[in-house]
């Protein structure tokens, strides 16, 4: 019964959706676990490419069932027209299984998204403005609405009605915003009813079956380990658990059933938003980091804040998640650099330090010791094994395999499915 977990190791971006489906061909299931469609996950098959947002990166894989487990928040709106996007340009989304326990991000939790960003002013999150942060605090605080509800339309109304008690006192009193009606959010959501009962089901025991009867599951994250709720760089962080623990909680099984946790992880940094990031580069690398390795957001079109790799970063992943293998993902943008800095421990406040600090102050003040390693300038993207890498691009993989404390069993030498050397077999 094998059960993978595949992740991102960093701030997100690292090639999650590359990653899932180069193995989408050899699994079952592939399951979404938390977040929603604030995650942007590229998929490039032959010259076509998919940009994904709530649907898991198996849906492009026929044989394969994608599930949304009952840990994502789910647009209704946005859901139905990735669906539809997809129908449009061929691809058979019929197979398609939806929690009716996971949460729906209603209109007045976008709303809620954007004035709370705005309110902050300079101390904002950043955030995709997507409802993502107040409808997992909706279900917190137990006035969340969930898929099955749209099929009862007197529940619906009473916990939209509910939900919006309170919202609506801060809405006009505090933001200066008018008021939502029960009736108009109530009518929206029912209409959305129909068109998604087809895929609704109870995933928890659709996928503990499949594992009983030995099927192959893959768990696939958003977002990555840095911006975990509890585990990443707080307030700076989305509101679930991206990590590998957040793939029980988020789908329905328990955690002796994962055989397998992959990290993907970029050969160098990026984020999107606001929040410390100690490799963080503001001069000419950066800017070609970010142009070579086409850096902006796949979901708010931001460009992503680019930095050298972070090897602190990469251990931290290693031990929060249990991680038994790495993906390297993007190792070709790093091609032509004389040299390339790797950031091996930090110094706060005059002291070395070797891992991530668990205060925030620290971690603010944390700023990169570097190791510089040689680079090449060959082209790698038609590298199929790893002899076919130049010395130094071998070097620098295990250099950083070293540093992070788990096997590089992939590496990713351009977008494409095939643009990739796999070193140990995920399966
Ligand atoms: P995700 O959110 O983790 O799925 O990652 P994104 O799709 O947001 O960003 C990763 C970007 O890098 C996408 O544009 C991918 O097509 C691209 N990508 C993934 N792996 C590689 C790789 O090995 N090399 C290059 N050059 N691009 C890659
Ligand atoms: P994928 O799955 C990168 C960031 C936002 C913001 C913070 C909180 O494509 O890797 P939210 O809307 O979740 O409340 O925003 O998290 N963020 C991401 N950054 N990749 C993502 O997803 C992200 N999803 C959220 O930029 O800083
Ligand atoms: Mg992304």
């Amino acid at each position: 019964m094998p059960a993978l977990v595949l992740l991102g190791a960093q701030w997100g971006d690292e090639g999650k959706g590359k990653a899932t489906d180069l193995l989408g061909g050899s699994v079952d299931y592939v399951v979404r676990y938390q977040g929603g469609n604030n995650a942007g996950h590229t998929v490039v098959v032959g010259d076509q490419k998919y940009a994904l947002h709530l649907l898991p990166s198996g849906i492009l894989s026929p044989g394969c069932t994608p599930v949304i487990g009952n840990g994502v928040v789910v647009d209704p709106s946005v859901l139905l027209s990735e669906l539809s996007g997809l129908n449009e340009r061929g691809v058979d989304t019929s197979k398609l299984l939806l929690s009716g326990n996971a949460h729906i991000i209603t209109p007045y939790n976008v709303t809620v998204d954007k004035v709370t960003e705005r309110f902050l002013g300079k101390r904002k999150i950043g955030t995709t403005g997507r409802g993502i942060g107040p409808t997992y605090a909706d279900k917190i605080n137990r006035v969340g609405i969930r898929v099955q509800d749209l099929y009862d339309e007197s529940i619906l109304t009473q916990k939209v009605e509910a939900a919006l008690d309170v919202k609506n006192q801060v809405l006009t009193k505090l933001y200066n915003r008018r008021a939502i009606a029960v009736d108009q959010v109530v009518e929206e959501l029912l209409g959305y009813a129909d068109k998604l009962a087809p895929f609704v089901a109870d995933t928890v025991l659709v996928i503990n079956k499949a594992l009983e009867n030995d099927q192959v599951v893959l768990f696939e994250g958003g977002q990555g380990t840095l911006l975990d709720i509890d585990h990443g760089t707080y307030p700076f962080v989305t509101s679930s658990n991206p990590t590998a623990g957040g793939a029980c909680t988020g789908a329905g099984v328990g955690p002796t059933k994962i055989s397998r946790v992959i990290g993907i992880l970029k050969a160098y940094t990026t984020r999107v938003g606001a929040g410390p990031f100690p490799t963080e580069l503001f001069d000419a690398d950066g800017e070609a980091l970010r142009r070579i390795g086409g850096e902006r957001g796949v979901t708010t079109g931001r460009d992503r804040r680019c930095g050298w790799f972070d090897a602190v970063i990469a251990r931290y992943a290693t031990r929060v998640n249990g991680l038994t293998d790495f993906f390297l993902t993007k190792l070709d943008v790093l091609t032509g650099w004389e040299e390339i800095p790797v950031c091996v421990a930090y110094e706060i406040d005059g002291k070395r330090v070797e891992e991530l600090p668990y205060s925030q102050s620290d971690f603010h003040h944390a700023k990169p010791i570097y190791e510089t390693l040689p680079g090449w300038s060959e082209d790698i993207t038609k590298a199929k094994s790893f002899s076919d890498l130049p010395k130094n691009a071998r070097d620098y993989v295990k250099a950083l395999e070293e540093m992070s404390g788990a096997p590089i069993s992939a590496i990713g030498v351009g977008p494409g499915r095939d643009e990739t050397i796999q070193i140990n077999s995920f399966l």
